[in-house]
């Protein structure tokens, strides 16, 4: 992992023009870098300075932060191991098996997946269960396009996603802390919801293994912990999957766990967030602020129910 120039940026240094040289920067220093087929794409694709239309106008979150205050359990469950030991994650070579009720299975190397689509730079808020908040600029596809190839039949509702359980690389995996492999789930509607991204990326560059690499997903009006990193699996269900949190504590995660300032964690309030790098708390926003982009995927639905 190459996290350069750790952002001694201050956020309010961080325009859309400032990304864009740091982009270009990263795009003509990385020949040879692992990901180099994505280089070529990411270069003829990215538009000057434009992020897509998804993305939040709002400071994004120092790099520094975001790739050193992270969740990934299988490294273990402080918010720095993740950065100490996800360097040992062999990221390569990397499969994704798409799988269950479609009419054509495939797995598809990270090479492959790579080729799908164009790279867009989306700006998003991320809302972790915990209470904290950050704005991270990724680079990555919509997951529909990786769902699109292999024509799910009419039965398949859900969509599962498995994460990588590597044994030799994740000290966490040896504990008990969760069911591994960490295991995550959508409807096929929010799954194939435009704003619903596989990010390969961030800052420009390629996504720090403590983010997730080589890929993972990426559900902004959701909680944090929907975000599956390192995926290896996605498997298509009639029923709804159950995921590594709902077993772990039924009553605290729900399948939906979209974000919403209402309904509390049976231990805390979700009203407010704060924002790394940032003292005051900020009022929670229902969808995370997407609800003008996503309300209608539950209409009729008891959010305090199915949360
Ligand atoms: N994915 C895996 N495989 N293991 C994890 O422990 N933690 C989740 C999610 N994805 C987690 C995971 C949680 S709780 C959050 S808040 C986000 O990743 C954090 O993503 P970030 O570290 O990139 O900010």
């Amino acid at each position: 992992m190459r996290i350069r120039h750790p952002a001694a940026i201050a956020a309010s240094e961080i325009t859309p023009r400032a990304l864009f040289d740091r982009r270009r920067e990263f795009l003509r220093a990385s020949a040879g870098l692992a990901l180099s087929t994505l280089v070529p794409q990411a270069e003829a694709r990215l538009g000057p300075g434009k992020p897509s239309i998804y993305s939040t106008s709002e400071a994004p979150t120092p790099l520094k932060h975001v790739a050193g205050y992270n969740n990934f359990y299988e490294f273990g469950t402080d918010k720095e191991d993740p950065a100490q030991y996800a360097h040992a994650l062999h990221t390569r070579p990397w499969t994704v098996s798409i799988e269950g009720l479609v009419q054509k299975p495939k797995t598809l190397g990270i090479e492959e997946l790579l080729r799908l689509a164009p790279l867009e730079e989306r700006i998003y808020r991320l809302r972790c269960v915990e209470g904290w908040s950050m704005v991270i600029p990724w680079l990555g596809f919509p997951l529909a396009t990786v769902l699109k190839q292999v024509e799910p039949l009419g039965n398949a509702k859900y969509v599962e996603l498995v994460t990588a359980a590597q044994e030799d690389t994740m000290p966490g995996v040896k504990r008990h802390v969760l069911d591994w492999p960490y295991t995550e789930g959508l409807r096929l509607d929010e799954a194939m919801h435009p704003l619903t991204l596989i990010a390969v990326g961030l800052y420009g560059d390629v996504l720090p293994n403590q983010n997730g690499a080589p890929l993972r997903l990426v559900v902004p009006w959701k909680y944090g912990f929907k975000s599956g990193k390192s995926i290896v699996k996605i498997r298509f269900t009639e029923s709804e999957p159950r995921t590594a949190w709902m077993k772990a504590a039924p009553r605290e995660y729900g399948f939906y766990s979209n974000v919403n300032p209402e309904v509390d964690h049976p231990r805390w309030s979700q009203a407010t967030e704060r924002r790394i790098g940032e003292f005051f708390k900020r009022r929670t926003l229902p969808f995370n602020g997407y609800g003008e982009q996503v309300a209608q995927l539950y209409a009729g639905m008891d959010l305090r129910k199915q949360f």
